[in-house]
């Protein structure tokens, strides 16, 4: 049977990505970010996934205000490097897995959540940055990838809690796949940050760090953080945290922690990373 092992938080930070492809990961400003992702990149090497699930957000790449799905899974193939207004990044495509995709579409819908399919998704940022920061550079990425994108962006998106018990329906579907498979499930975006308007470059370390702490310590408090709060103490986009929920939701209640690293400022983030084991 397929076992989800482990869950990955991180930010998904476009800059980090552009820092990947120029080149730039030892400049002064970039290395004590780097050197923070090195155990968490030993960690998915000595690990070796076959399957990612990539919870992440689009951001006006794929989809737009014409479209708005709260919960979206990919089931093609491959999905291409989206066009992010520079050209698609220079990364591998990410090659899919097509039956097990259209078997947690299943299972999900079947347990009442109304997944969206997409046949064809570029993936942007949110989908490629994760993957630099816990594979680096190679010919081809070392494990197929699920994408699933959430509606982080226009309100109203769905609540942490909603996220959360997705994440359990998640966990269910993988165990009841009938292949031998290592799952993992990355959570991204976040942590603390809002890239518009008065507040603009708004950073929180002290919610950030409180929101490492109970992924382990109080998993009720978070999952009760309603979106004001998110606006209020981590920045209009602080919101795509709800995304993590959605990584816990598919680990263990005592599931522990093993890595953890936190970074101010990457870009206009807060930019966290924790390596969570079932
Ligand atoms: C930044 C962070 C994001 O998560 C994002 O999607 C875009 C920009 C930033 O910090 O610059
Ligand atoms: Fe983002």
């Amino acid at each position: 049977m397929a076992r989800l092992t482990a869950g990955i938080g991180t930010s998904h930070v476009p800059a980090i990505g552009a820092a990947v492809d120029h080149g730039n990961t030892q400049t002064d400003y970039w290395k004590p970010l780097f050197d923070g992702y090195e155990p968490a990149r030993k960690w998915v090497t000595e690990n070796k996934p076959d399957v990612a699930i990539i919870v992440y957000n689009d951001h006006a790449s794929a989809f737009s205000l014409e479209l708005i799905s709260t919960f979206v899974i990919g089931v093609a193939p491959k999905f291409k490097p989206a066009d992010e207004g520079y050209g698609p990044r220079k990364v591998p495509d990410v090659e899919g897995h097509p039956e097990l995709a259209w078997h947690i579409a299943q299972s999900l819908i079947l347990d009442e959540f109304d997944m969206t399919i997409a046949n064809e998704l570029p993936v942007d940022h949110g989908l490629t940055v994760p993957l630099s920061i816990t594979c680096g550079q190679p010919e081809a990425w070392p494990m197929k990838v699920i994408p699933l994108a959430v509606n982080v962006v226009q309100y109203p998106q769905p609540t942490g809690n909603r996220c959360y018990n997705l994440g359990k329906a998640i966990r269910k579907a993988v165990d009841s796949f009938d292949e031998d498979l290592n799952v993992v499930i990355y959570g991204t975006g976040g942590m603390s940050h809002q890239l518009q308007g008065e507040r603009a470059g708004l950073v929180n370390p002290e919610f950030d760090n409180a929101f490492l702490d109970d992924l382990t310590a109080n998993v009720p408090r978070l999952l009760n953080i309603g979106h004001t709060e998110y606006l209020r103490e981590s920045g209009s986009e602080g919101i795509e945290l709800i995304m993590w929920l959605i990584m816990r939701g598919a680990l263990g209640d005592d599931a522990k922690e093993v890595y953890r690293h936190y970074h101010v400022p990457a870009s206009n983030s807060g930019a966290g990373i924790i390596v969570l084991e079932d």
